[in-house]
């Protein structure tokens, strides 16, 4: 990708970020995890495919950005079905996306965008798999510690099931070559020995 392009993608970035922070209600310490993931996602999504579209991008910024706004935060204690809440989580992220798209001047994306968070919990078509894979690399890469801390083991081992069964191969392979994988997280090492 070209240096002009990439310096028009980061400024989009910037100004959705921006837009998304100016309007979260959550406190700004509580924002940590999401800011840190949200960005973390953009950064596998660098790593994996620097030219992806501007569609991509933004996804990869707000593909979870419902969870900014802890009022209206879709609840998974209001789910039976597991399935089911990651849905409703995705339909309100992506509503929420095409609004800020919608204030940042870039309507034209509003469709893709949606499309692509919809799709971010479990796949579709390549560029949706390829959002999926980047959300689930970075809770490998960065989420799981905390996530075992704040939910207890039983839940991490449910999650670590559902985030690690519904990536490509590829990306399966990366996350059993990650080195931390043994030394810090040893319910992913356990899960991935009798994978
Ligand atoms: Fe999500
Ligand atoms: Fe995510």
């Amino acid at each position: 990708m070209s240096q002009a392009k990439v310096s028009k993608r980061n400024l989009l970035l910037r100004q959705t970020l921006v837009e998304l922070l100016g309007r979260a209600t959550a406190d700004i310490a509580a924002l940590r995890h999401e800011i840190n993931h949200a960005l973390n996602v953009v950064e596998w999504l660098d790593r994996l495919q620097p030219d992806a579209t501007d569609a991509l991008a933004v996804a990869a910024l707000l593909h979870d950005c419902e969870r900014w706004f802890p009022q209206q935060r879709i609840r998974r204690a209001d789910f039976t079905d597991y399935l089911e809440y990651k849905r409703r989580h995705s339909q309100q992220s992506a509503l929420l996306a095409s609004e800020i798209l919608q204030t940042v001047g870039r309507v034209d994306l509003q469709q893709a965008v949606a499309r692509l968070i919809q799709g971010h919990e479990f796949g579709g078509d390549p560029e949706t798999n390829l959002l999926r894979d980047c959300d689930s690399l970075s809770f490998f890469s960065w989420n799981l510690s905390d996530y075992v801390e704040e939910r207890g083991e039983a839940a991490a081992r449910q999650k670590i099931a559902f985030m690690y069964d519904r990536m490509s191969p590829e990306a399966q392979a990366k996350v059993r070559s990650m080195s931390l994988v043994s030394k810090h997280l040893p319910l992913l090492a356990e899960f991935l020995r009798q994978r």
